[in-house]
C-alpha cells in the first residue's frame, strides 16, 4: 500500500512566504488600485551588475559553437567559480578553505534543506528562535526533534547555550548576521558555540548568506575565522543577497576535510565524501552560464559593482532605521544586515500589525511570529526595496501609527 512521509503531515499547512504571498493576493484582489509597496519577503529589487550581464551574455554565446558548448558540468561545480571563492572569500581574509571544500549549489536554501539527508534521523536539532523557516520545515520533514534557543531584547539577541543538564543537541543551526532580527554575534560569542560543539560531538550548520552586509570590523565574516570551526562546522553562502541572484539561482556549501562522524560500526566518515556522494546523484549542477555569472561577480568591476548595490540597500536600512526610531520606536538590526527587526505597538501581535500595516498603510511586512514564537510581537522589515518605495513605506507608517 502507498503511504505518506506522514512528517509532512505535521508541518504547518503553508509555507511562511507562501501563506503571506497567498494574504497579500487575496487583499490586492479586493483592492485592485491600492500600490502595496512590499517590505515582506528578502528579495532584491536592483538589476544584476553589469560585469555579470556580460558574462552571462558571453557564457551564452559561448553555448553557439561545437567548442564552447558545454553539458552536464561537474556536479560539485567547475574549478573556475571554486577557486575564485575559495581565494577571494577565504584566502584573502586569511581563512584557509581549498576549492575542494566548496560545493556549488542553487541557493543556499536548498543546501540547508538538503544537506541533513546524510545525517540520522534520529539527530536532534537547535535552533535560534526567531528563525529561518526552512530548517525548521526540512527537520520537520525528518521528523527530528526540534529545541529552541530564544533571541530576545532581554539577552540581546544572543543565543543561550544549552545547560549543562539539558541533552546536547546533535545539529546546531546558527545564521549571522541574523534573518530576521538583523543581529549579529561577535566572534567571542560564537567561539563559545564553537567550543561547546566540539565538546559534545555536535555538528554546526552556519548559514552566512547576509555576510556581505557586514560593515562593523569586528563581526565575523566566516564561521572559519573562529578556532576550531573547521572541525565541527559546515557553511553555507549565497549570491542571492551578495549580487542579486535570487532569480539566477546560485550559491555554495563549505564542508571542510576535517568534519567526520563515527559510523554505527566505528568508522569514521568524512561529511565532505558523503555530501559529494549525494550531490552527484541527485543533484546535476548549477547551470555553466550562471557559474559564469558569478565568477564576474569577483571580477574588479564585479566587485565594485556589488558593493555599490549593497550600499544602496544598507542606505535604505539607514533611512528606514531613522525614520522609525524617529517614531520613538526600539528597531533591532539593520547595521550589518539588511533586515529590521521592528516591535509592534503595545498590545498588538505580529500578525495584528502586519494586517494594520496592510490594510491601513498598504506596506507588506513579515509578521515576527511566523519566525518562531519568540519572534510574537514584531515584524521584520527588509532594506531590499527600491529607494522611494523604503522613503514611501515610512512616511505611511508614520500616518498610521500616528492615526492620521
Ligand atoms: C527571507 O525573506 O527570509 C528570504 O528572502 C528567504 C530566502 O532567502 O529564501
Amino acid at each position: 500500500m502507498l503511504t505518506l512521509n506522514e512528517n509532512f503531515l505535521h508541518l504547518q499547512a503553508n509555507y511562511l512566504f507562501a501563506e503571506i504571498a497567498h494574504r497579500v493576493a487575496d487583499f490586492q484582489q479586493r483592492n485592485p488600485d491600492v500600490r502595496l509597496i512590499r517590505l515582506g519577503i528578502g528579495d532584491v529589487t536592483q538589476p544584476l551588475a553589469p560585469a555579470v550581464i556580460e558574462a552571462l551574455h558571453r557564457a551564452v554565446d559561448e553555448q553557439a559553437s561545437a567548442e564552447g558548448f558545454r553539458g552536464y558540468g561537474p556536479e560539485q561545480g567547475y574549478l573556475f567559480l571554486r577557486q575564485a571563492i575559495s581565494d577571494n572569500d577565504y584566502r584573502a581574509r586569511g581563512i584557509e578553505v581549498s576549492a575542494d571544500e566548496i560545493f556549488i549549489n542553487d541557493g543556499a536554501k536548498s543546501d540547508t534543506g538538503n544537506f541533513t539527508d546524510i545525517l540520522g534521523r534520529d539527530n536532534t536539532v537547535l535552533v535560534t528562535d526567531p528563525v529561518y523557516p526552512v530548517y525548521v520545515d526540512s527537520n520537520t520533514m525528518f521528523g527530528r526533534s526540534i529545541s529552541f534557543a530564544p533571541c530576545t531584547v532581554e539577552n540581546g539577541f544572543v543565543p543561550a547555550l544549552p545547560g549543562d543538564d539539558a541533552p546536547a543537541p546533535s545539529l546546531i543551526y546558527l545564521c549571522y548576521p541574523n534573518n530576521p532580527t538583523g543581529t549579529t554575534l561577535s566572534a567571542c560569542e560564537l567561539q563559545r558555540w564553537v567550543d561547546y560543539a566540539l565538546a559534545h560531538n555536535s555538528l554546526i550548520l552556519y548559514d552566512s548568506a547576509y555576510e556581505s552586509y557586514i560593515s562593523s570590523p569586528d563581526v565575523p565574516h566566516s564561521i572559519y575565522e573562529i578556532r576550531g570551526a573547521r572541525r565541527c562546522t559546515v557553511e553555507f553562502r549565497s549570491f542571492s543577497k551578495t549580487a542579486g541572484f535570487t532569480g539566477l539561482r546560485c550559491g555554495y556549501t563549505v564542508v571542510p576535510t576535517e568534519v567526520e562522524v563515527v559510523s554505527s560500526t566505528g568508522q569514521r566518515v568524512r561529511l565532505a565524501n558523503l555530501w559529494r556522494r549525494r550531490q552527484t546523484t541527485k543533484f546535476n549542477g548549477t547551470p555553466y552560464i550562471v557559474q559564469r555569472a558569478a565568477e564576474a561577480v569577483y571580477s574588479p568591476e564585479g566587485r565594485e559593482q556589488v558593493r555599490s548595490t549593497i550600499a544602496y540597500y544598507m542606505q535604505n536600512a539607514a533611512i528606514m532605521h531613522r525614520a522609525l526610531s524617529e517614531l520613538g520606536i526600539n528597531v533591532y538590526g539593520g547595521k550589518d544586515a539588511p533586515y529590521l527587526w521592528v516591535p509592534a505597538p503595545a498590545g498588538t501581535d505580529s500578525w495584528g500589525f502586519f494586517n494594520r500595516l496592510l490594510h491601513e498603510a498598504h506596506v507588506v511586512t513579515t509578521p515576527g511570529v511566523g519566525f518562531g514564537p519568540a519572534g510574537e510581537g514584531f515584524i521584520r522589515l527588509t532594506a531590499f526595496g527600491k529607494r522611494e518605495d523604503c522613503i514611501e513605506a515610512m512616511s505611511r507608517i508614520a500616518r498610521c501609527l500616528k492615526g492620521e
